[in-house]
């Protein structure tokens, strides 16, 4: 007999499409492939291979099953010879029972040591005086010992050489306690030291349910948070999901998974009766996990902090997913929440209204970027689009990535051929595709970080920042404004050909203002209109009075420079939004250029 888990392993890591490939002709359709059925000697597409569920079936005849039995349906294999064959193909070595007598997996030592372990930390938080601490920290959580328990939740004495002796007394000595990460010895020859101490303890399983290391908690705040296992021959943290063992039947029950970011987030929701839950054991989803979890379903769902750091670990790991054709949805709690907090303050109910609530993640980024106002300025419509793109490539499913390019072009307004264009611009092959690079979307520097509202946009009529007084065009701006102050009858002139929004420095921008509403107010009348700061600035130009030249030619002047400073910026819109522009798009703006290009030479010759 071999090992259901070995099974199991074989079929996931088998190429099935290579695989029946070999026996039929198979062409791409979609996320699937299809071909004649070869057991009914059918002639048309009906036969269907889904390397997502690692399954065929044929839509006249309803053959149907795994590579397994395939194999040995079409070649007359026994089925063990069909696993044999696979694993084979797949370097995987699969023990008989002889040799599985022979040589135990040589994990084995290790597990344990930490299963016994987690024995002992359990007694520790119930049955010992000094997990009273841990005990009270628990309920505090709101955990109940029925909870614990069903997660093997324990404590880690505080005691040095507690859990040491005690493994000890049972047989496993220094060595394969350092190996298997409950120990750390800092350098040779010193007493090695317990990695855990006054730690609230949460074992971790693997997805078989083999206790590979642990995760400590602090029993209320404090610097480290979270101590976990090293990673070692047992743990690789970029492996597993922190649930695994128990979330993997209600996966697919639910078909969804639920990621969230910790511990106590699992056991809340599973607690709560929502078991489709793991989280990583770290931020973000690593390949790996993303890998793990396409193998049980196409649907997730993510809830994680709605802060920066949340953001960019809820893209990178959807990125991952969508690589795995795994669709990604988004759920945005409260601020300050996590779903640990949530459910205990607004119970199941809320949470199951907020799972239903959730966003595709590309519809998500859109959002911010509309919040953002990131498509409706010309300046930041290109990097809006750089922060679509890298989700469009993840979209390993072809219609979900149409789906991405229908949508970035209906909010964006740049043409679905041109955003393919972009699209191919990068290897689009997933697995080649290095780690996408850190995710720094506007996402984070514009909404969440600065929290501030749209990023700062210099389209014409928008505020220059202060401060920036020294500027070319904020000098042009100050001379026209003081000349309207000065000599009121230059005003009809002025607004002749500006208006407010060409004066852009906000104190100057309030004098001109402040003017135009009123072209007869005295200095003092216009003063008392005015802020402090745009006070401060008409009573330096009052006290300046009129310095030296002709008003006309000092505004002409001025005005020029205006116009060109306005020119320049409209010519590097242009150039910003050509590369995003259609054929005709594109014809239209050089044309557009040109015509800058023109009245910016006729101004200079007039000016001359
Ligand atoms: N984590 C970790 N090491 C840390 C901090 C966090 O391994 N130093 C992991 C843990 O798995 C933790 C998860 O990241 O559960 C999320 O961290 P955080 O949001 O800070 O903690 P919570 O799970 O909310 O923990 P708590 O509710 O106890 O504060
Ligand atoms: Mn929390």
């Amino acid at each position: 007999m071999i090992p259901d888990e070995v099974v199991e392993r074989v079929r996931d890591e088998a190429d099935i499409v290579q695989i029946i490939g070999e026996h039929v002709p198979l062409k791409r359709v979609g996320s699937d492939y299809r071909g004649p059925c070869p057991f009914h000697q059918g002639t048309h597409q009906n036969f269907s291979v889904s390397p997502k569920k690692r399954m065929y079936y044929c839509f006249v005849c309803h053959a149907g099953g795994d590579v397994f039995t395939f194999l040995s349906k079409r070649l007359g294999m026994d089925w063990p010879s069909a696993v044999r064959l696979v694993a084979e193909r797949s370097g995987i070595d699969v023990p008989s029972v002889e040799s599985h007598r022979a040589g135990p997996d040589p994990r084995e030592r290790l597990w344990e040591v930490t299963a016994t372990a987690a024995d002992y930390f359990r007694h520790m938080l119930w049955d010992d005086e000094g997990g009273q601490v841990a005990r009270e920290y628990l309920a505090s959580r709101g955990v109940d010992r029925a909870t614990a328990d069903r997660f093997g939740i324990g404590y880690a004495p505080s005691a040095i050489g507690l859990t040491r002796s005690h493994l000890q007394t049972l047989g496993f000595d220094d060595q394969r306690q350092i190996e298997a990460g409950l120990l750390s010895q800092p350098e040779e020859g010193r007493e090695p030291r317990p990695r855990f101490r006054g730690r609230l303890i949460f074992p971790i399983f693997d997805g078989t349910g083999h206790t590979v290391g642990f995760g400590g908690r602090l029993l209320g705040p404090g610097d480290v948070k979270y101590v976990n296992s090293p990673e070692s021959s047992i743990f690789a943290k970029r492996r597993l999901l922190y649930g695994l063992n128990w979330a993997k039947f209600a996966i697919r029950r639910d078909e969804r998974l639920i990621v969230v970011e910790g511990y106590f987030d699992v056991v809340r929701l599973m607690a709560a009766g929502i078991e489709s839950v793991v989280a990583p054991l770290g931020t973000a989803l690593t390949a790996e996990q993303a890998e793990l979890i396409a193998r049980y379903t196409t649907q997730a769902v993510l809830i994680y902090d709605s802060d920066r750091a949340g953001l960019r670990a809820t893209f990178r790991s959807a990125d991952e997913l969508l690589r795995r054709t795994v669709a990604v949805r988004v759920v945005t709690l409260p601020d300050g929440e996590d779903p640990d907090t949530y459910v205990r303050t607004h119970g199941r109910e809320q949470l199951e209204a907020q799972l239903r609530a959730a966003v595709d993640v590309f519809e998500r980024k859109i959002q911010i970027l509309e919040q953002a106002r990131w498509f409706r300025d010309l300046h930041h419509k290109r990097r809006a689009v750089d922060h679509l793109l890298p989700t469009i490539r993840a979209a390993a499913d072809p219609i979900l990535r149409d789906l991405y390019v229908s949508r970035a072009s209906e909010a964006s307004g740049v043409p679905k051929a041109l955003l393919w264009r972009e699209v191919g611009g990068e290897a689009v092959d997933d697995d080649l595709v290095a780690r996408p690079g850190p995710v720094r979307p506007p996402v984070t520097s514009g909404v969440v970080g600065g929290g501030s509202g749209p990023p700062p946009a210099r389209r014409a009529g928008a505020r220059a920042r202060p401060g920036r007084r020294g500027s070319g065009r904020t000098a042009a701006e100050r001379e026209i404004v003081r000349w309207v102050v000065l000599a009121r009858p230059e005003l009809e002139r002025v607004a002749e050909h500006i208006g407010p929004d060409d004066i852009h420095e906000p104190t100057l921008h309030a004098i001109f203002a402040a003017v135009l509403r009123r072209p007869d107010a005295t200095a003092d009348e216009l003063r008392a209109a005015l802020g402090p700061d745009a006070g401060a600035v008409l009573g330096a130009m009052l006290a300046e009075g009129p310095t030296g030249a002709d008003p006309a030619r000092a505004i002409d002047d001025s005005l020029a420079r205006l116009r060109e400073y306005d020119l320049a910026e409209q010519r590097r819109e242009i150039d910003r939004h050509v590369s995003l522009a259609s054929e005709d798009e594109k014809r239209a703006l050089m044309a557009k250029k040109y015509d800058i290009m023109k009245d910016a030479r006729r101004d200079r010759q007039n000016g001359r």
